[in-house]
């Protein structure tokens, strides 16, 4: 695996790759990577002969407050798990290189609808910054397909949009959550959380597992068992952000009529803020 920083070493590698008649297949990350990110360049190996990964912490989707400064870098840890996991190029930018003439000027990318509410609710113009980024990546890479995870089902969905508006040829593929042996999703964000808190976390999982257990016996009261998980995860010591249940292409509030749920929730825990979302097919 080789690791490139600029721009013209990653077209230039990717073109050699292509010229081989390779498939491409691009993974994006923040870095910090753990086996739910892993998963995605395994997956992105099976199904491509060339597997590009980035690592970029984007100041364009932190909001002011959020953990930028303080987000975890590791390249050198996520070199080796991106290496065994099948990954032939790593796309290590810097700040400047992504954006040359600074973000106050730079061109966004705007997703309506899907961005709007939950997580585009509590963090104002985080999906512009994410659907802006990628955008930048997939004309850098160009790749044939690029693998995003279920855990960030209202990103998945942003991005499966702009792909759809702009005419990107480009397959998007979803893998889903990859957990811990206790229910909690992998991420970064994890290692935030002391003893106590990690002992705790978990019940976002098991929280969302008994609303959807509630749903497939029958119980049609959104607003009743959104309530009384609300109730539960409060007093756990959580700070819920938003539970709601979604319809899972939309992403509109549920109706009577949908066979397929999400349900998708943001909680604080302390000061780390931890997303979980899960899917339910009624059928
Ligand atoms: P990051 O949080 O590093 O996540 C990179 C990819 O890994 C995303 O597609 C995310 O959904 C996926 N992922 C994270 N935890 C996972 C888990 N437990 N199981 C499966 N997949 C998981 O998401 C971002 O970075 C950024 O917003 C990015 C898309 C790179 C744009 O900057």
């Amino acid at each position: 695996m080789i690791t490139v920083k600029t721009v013209r070493e990653l077209r230039a590698a990717v073109a050699r790759a292509r010229s081989e008649g390779k498939r491409i297949g691009l993974v994006p990350t923040m870095g910090n990577l753990h086996a739910g990110h892993a998963a995605l360049v395994t997956k992105a190996a099976q199904r491509c002969d060339f597997v590009v990964a980035s690592i970029f912490v984007n100041p364009l989707q932190f909001g002011a407050g959020e953990d930028l400064d303080s987000y975890p870098r590791t390249l050198a840890a996520d070199q080796e798990r991106l290496l065994e996991a099948g990954c032939q190029l790593l796309f290590a930018p810097t700040v400047e290189e992504m954006y040359p003439d600074g973000m106050a000027g730079q061109t966004l990318v705007s997703v309506p609808g899907v961005s709007a509410g939950l997580c585009g609710g509590s963090r104002p113009g985080h999906f512009d910054g994410v659907a802006t980024v990628v955008t930048k990546l997939f004309h850098m890479v160009q790749p044939d397909l690029a693998i995003f995870g279920e855990k960030d089902f209202q990103q998945l969905a942003v991005i499966r949009k702009l792909v759809r508006d702009l005419n990107l040829p480009i397959q998007i593929i979803g893998e889903p959550t990859v957990r811990a042996a206790d229910g909690l999703a992998l991420s970064s964000r994890n290692g935030y959380l002391n003893e106590e808190q990690r002992a705790i976390a978990p019940q976002l999982y098991q929280t969302l597992s008994d609303i959807a257990a509630a749903l497939r016996r029958g119980e049609s009261d959104h607003a009743a068992l959104l309530d009384g998980a609300r109730a539960r995860l409060t007093a756990a010591g959580f700070v819920p952000d938003y539970l709601e249940i979604r319809n899972p292409l939309t992403l509109c509030p549920a109706t009577p009529a949908d066979r397929q749920l999400v349900i998708l929730a943001a909680a604080r825990l302390g000061a780390p803020r931890l997303i979980d979302n899960l899917f339910v097919d009624l059928d």
